[in-house]
């Protein structure tokens, strides 16, 4: 008999999620099969809460799992599967209403996550769980045609995330918020007239400037190390979409953030 229990009571371990997250993202849409330690990491890094988590258990196997984060009053749906043999039984349902509801009962006010578009089966089970879309959220990947610093220096991260606090005009989703890359070893550049980028040369997780032909300069600056990813640019970021397209950016991914506002039930 299938049974759902929080992560932190379950009597798995991260090895056994990570099986069960690898076996269920096999058919994704996009290739997904991170290694332990990258999973580990990835989890971690989010603020994976294992109170907060739910699995499902059959057979003294986990078969389906949402992974949730937890900071101050906001939860976070880090991912969800159900492995493809037990899937249409309502396990990622019963899971989802778990974490709501344990959500609920803490006091949390709000419940987010990203949904690829194009993946039809997560996005209505969003959407009967009561989630509804906020904003899209562009993906872009390209080899920059004039990398080049000039007008960029180095910086450290405590100093460019306040720069891009300053000029941004909208909040980086929970893989890029700042308490998530914190830890993390980043490249990052400063701009002489006022902006900054984090993740030059690889991911690019953060970037804000004064003006236009700054964010170009930016992004110049961040090529010199390495070819770019942006990962959930707000698309109603028109000057941000605009350059990127212009310097030949593939767009590789749309997503849906989608939020549940809950009831204060204390
Ligand atoms: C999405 C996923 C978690 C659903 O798991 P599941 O246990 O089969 O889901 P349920 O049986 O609880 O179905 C829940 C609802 O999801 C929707 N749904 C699930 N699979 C669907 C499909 N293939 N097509 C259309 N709708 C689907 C339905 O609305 C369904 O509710 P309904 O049967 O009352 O209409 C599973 O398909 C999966 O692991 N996919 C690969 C990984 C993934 O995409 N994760 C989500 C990342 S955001």
């Amino acid at each position: 008999m299938t049974r759902i229990a929080s992560f932190a009571t379950s009597g798995f371990d991260l090895d056994a999620l990570h099986c069960a997250m690898l076996a269920a993202f096999s058919d994704y849409i996009v290739p997904l099969q991170p290694d332990a330690d990258t999973f580990k990491a990835a989890l971690s890094a989010r603020g994976f809460d294992p109170e907060a988590s739910f699995i499902a258990v059959d057979d003294d196997e986990v078969i389906g799992f949402w992974n949730v984060a937890t900071r101050s009053t906001k939860r976070y749906l880090i991912g969800s599967g159900t492995r493809i043999g037990h899937r249409g039984r309502g396990l990622a349902s019963r899971l989802g209403t778990a974490a709501i509801s344990a959500a609920e009962n803490v006091g949390i006010e709000s419940f987010w996550l990203e949904v690829i578009e194009g993946n039809k089966g997560a996005e209505r089970l969003y959407r009967k769980m009561g989630f509804d879309v906020t904003r899209k959220l562009d993906c872009y990947r390209f080899n920059h045609p004039s990398p080049d610093r000039s007008s960029c220096k180095l910086s450290d991260f405590g100093t460019v995330a306040n720069v891009i606090q300053r000029y941004s005009s909208w909040e980086p989703t929970w893989q890029n918020a700042t308490e998530t890359i914190s830890g993390s070893k980043l490249t990052s550049f400063l701009h002489e007239k006022g902006g900054a980028i984090i993740g030059a040369g690889g991911l690019v997780h953060q970037i804000a400037a004064s003006e236009p032909s700054a964010l170009e300069d930016l992004l110049a600056a961040a090529a010199t190390v390495g070819s770019l990813t942006l990962v959930n640019v707000d698309s109603a970021d028109s000057t941000l979409c605009s350059l990127l397209q212009d310097l030949g950016a593939h767009r590789f991914i749309v997503q849906s953030e989608m939020r549940l506002s809950l009831p204060n039930v204390s």
